[in-house]
């Protein structure tokens, strides 16, 4: 019999994971970002990633419409920030600090790391579907990772 998808969420909640937010445009130019841990590396070459993205997600159409998204991987001081683009809808990025990349996706201010992604391949997972995103530009900058493990934010040393 298929797991329960509270105790699923229970049991994946200890696979200790960063926490992102995954920015992207409708192809009316909107902004839009969501909270994402369902993230991973890829290939190194041609440089892949993969991202998960809720079939129900406001922003669900976009990956499609502008078939550009950016990673962006939060730091320890971001709480805030991921629980803004945890709520589906509304205006998110009001007085969120942030700059347009090359794609066109916004780059959030304070990020630990960035990467600019041109959608490359899309596959059903279920109610999820898998974003397979080239990688064109990534840049780090010197910060500590905000955390989630068992439902929970924390940090390095928690
Ligand atoms: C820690 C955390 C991780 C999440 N990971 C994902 C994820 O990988 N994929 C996803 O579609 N939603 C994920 N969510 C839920 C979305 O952030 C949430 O549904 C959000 O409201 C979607 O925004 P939108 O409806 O405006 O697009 C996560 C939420 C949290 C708090």
């Amino acid at each position: 019999m298929p797991i329960e998808r509270n105790e699923l969420r229970r049991v994946m909640g200890h696979y200790a994971t960063g926490v992102t937010v995954i920015t992207t445009l409708s192809k009316e130019g909107k902004l839009h970002g969501l909270t994402a841990n369902a993230v991973s590396s890829l290939s190194l070459d041609p440089p892949l990633l993969l991202i998960c993205v809720d079939k129900k997600a406001e922003s669900y159409a976009c990956f499609e419409e502008s078939g550009v998204f950016t990673v962006n991987i939060l730091a320890d001081d971001q709480e805030d920030i991921s629980r803004r683009f945890a709520v589906s809808g509304g205006e998110k990025f009001e007085g969120v600090a942030y700059r347009r990349g090359a794609n066109g996706a916004p780059i959030l201010h304070g990020v630990l790391a960035h990467l600019e992604c041109k959608v490359h391949a899309a596959f059903d997972g279920g109610d999820h579907t898998i974003y397979i995103g080239l990688i064109e530009e990534a840049e780090t900058r010197e910060a500590k990772p905000l955390l989630f493990f068992r439902g929970g934010y924390r940090a390095i040393g928690d």
